[in-house]
């Protein structure tokens, strides 16, 4: 008999980290000891980054080199570019990710002298350079300079994006967003990126498992089916008499409900405050009220909250994001966290190898081939 309540890891331990705290009465989400709403207010999402990946949060001086490296590291090698053109235009945006992050491991590889810390901080930068460049190839027909001006990542990121700098309000945006997006503990990517470090594999090959399982609707991909639901309806009341159907049929509602948090996301009060705030920005007339609507009948209906995917959606979509690109942004700011992760694995390394409680047949007398019915 399967017993649904030991599914999933729920509620285990699976192993000691000193990077944050998700969901601890008294002391919500922190990164290293800061807490995410003085990170989320006072921070560029590089301080955070280097924070995750250093250990501790840098000077001035640390910070300007910080970001001097990344702006060198922007560049994509020929090769990669070729590869990133052979990909197909129809393919899926976190595929071309993954894809882009292995290639780059074979002509970049891991080696005593190239190590962790300088892989990390080169995923960092151009990650969005593999995707925007990619993207520009196939849709606008465009091979991308990646070189561009813009000081930081989501500036780096919009500009690619638009082909033009982004208004500061949108940078200041996707900068908080990213920040909100860069760490959350033993999360199912971070979990994956920790079991492939912890057999010793390279970081690459970690960062690329971590990928692939962030992609899942049930994680990251969360972001962009929250988009595509909210994007159905025509009026507040529209939704709430959707979301009731679809939950009367037992439907998941994409960007609602944690494993960990119980009452409230802390990262989804301070991405709501964007949302409104954009859609007042952009004149929106009906999808942060469309969001609300969701967010009351969900409440009303389940005793769910909104979880941080829920309302970066609507936030991506005012910031002109285009929908298939929400999970890859979440990458690009994760990348941070999960290097910390394999970092903080390699430093204390035991393999990572559960057991499972057998619920099969029992033993059973073995039949030659020819015997078989
Ligand atoms: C995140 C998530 C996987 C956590 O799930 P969990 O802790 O394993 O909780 P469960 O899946 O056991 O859910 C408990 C109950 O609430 C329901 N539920 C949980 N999230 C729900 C959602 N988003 N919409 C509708 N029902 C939901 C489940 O169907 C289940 O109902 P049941 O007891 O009648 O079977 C789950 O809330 C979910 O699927 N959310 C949607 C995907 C999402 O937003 N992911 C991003 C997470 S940050």
């Amino acid at each position: 008999m399967k017993d649904k309540k030991i599914g999933g890891l729920a509620e285990v331990v699976a192993g000691q980290s000193a990077i944050s705290t998700v969901g601890q009465e008294g002391i919500g989400l922190t990164y290293r000891g800061y807490a995410i709403e003085d990170l989320a207010s006072q921070c560029s999402f590089e301080e955070v980054a280097y924070l995750l990946i250093h250990g501790h949060l840098p000077t001035i001086r640390e910070l300007t080199e910080f970001k001097l490296r990344l702006i060198v590291l922007r560049e994509l090698p020929v090769v990669l570019k070729k590869v990133l053109e052979d990909i197909p235009a129809n393919a899926n945006f976190m595929d071309v990710l993954r894809t882009g992050c292995s290639m780059l491991g074979t002509l970049e590889p891991e080696t005593k002298e190239y190590g962790q810390i300088k892989i990390a901080e080169r995923l960092l930068a151009c990650l969005p350079t593999i995707l925007l460049y990619w993207y520009h190839f196939h849709k606008t027909g465009k091979r991308i300079e990646p070189m561009v001006r813009a000081d930081s990542i989501a500036a780096y990121f919009l500009q690619l994006l638009y082909e033009k700098p982004a208004e500061s309000i949108y940078v200041n945006c996707i900068n908080t967003s990213l920040i909100l997006y860069a760490e959350h503990e033993f999360n199912a990517s971070t979990f994956a990126a920790r079991v492939t470090a912890s057999t010793l594999s390279d970081f690459y090959s970690a960062i690329v498992s971590a990928i692939g399982t962030l992609k899942g609707s049930l994680h990251g991909g969360a972001n962009e089916f929250a988009m595509r639901l909210i994007k159905k309806f025509d009026t507040p009341m529209a939704a709430k008499e959707g979301v009731r159907q679809m939950l009367a049929k037992k439907e998941l509602i994409m960007g609602f409900g944690h494993r960990v948090y119980r009452l409230s996301d802390p990262r989804s009060i301070i991405i709501k405050q964007w949302s409104e705030k954009l859609a007042d920005y952009t004149h929106d007339k009906s999808l942060f009220s469309i969001s609300l609507a969701v967010e009351e009948i969900m409440w009303e209906e389940k005793k769910l909250f909104p979880n941080l995917d829920f309302y970066s959606a609507s936030v991506y979509h005012f910031c002109h994001i285009p929908t298939e690109m929400f999970t890859p942004l979440f990458v690009m700011a994760r990348v941070a966290g999960w290097s910390a992760h394999i970092i903080e694995q390699r430093a204390n390394n035991k393999l990572i190898r559960p057991t499972s409680e057998y619920i099969g047949p029992t033993p059973k007398e073995f039949v030659a081939i020819e015997q078989r019915q």
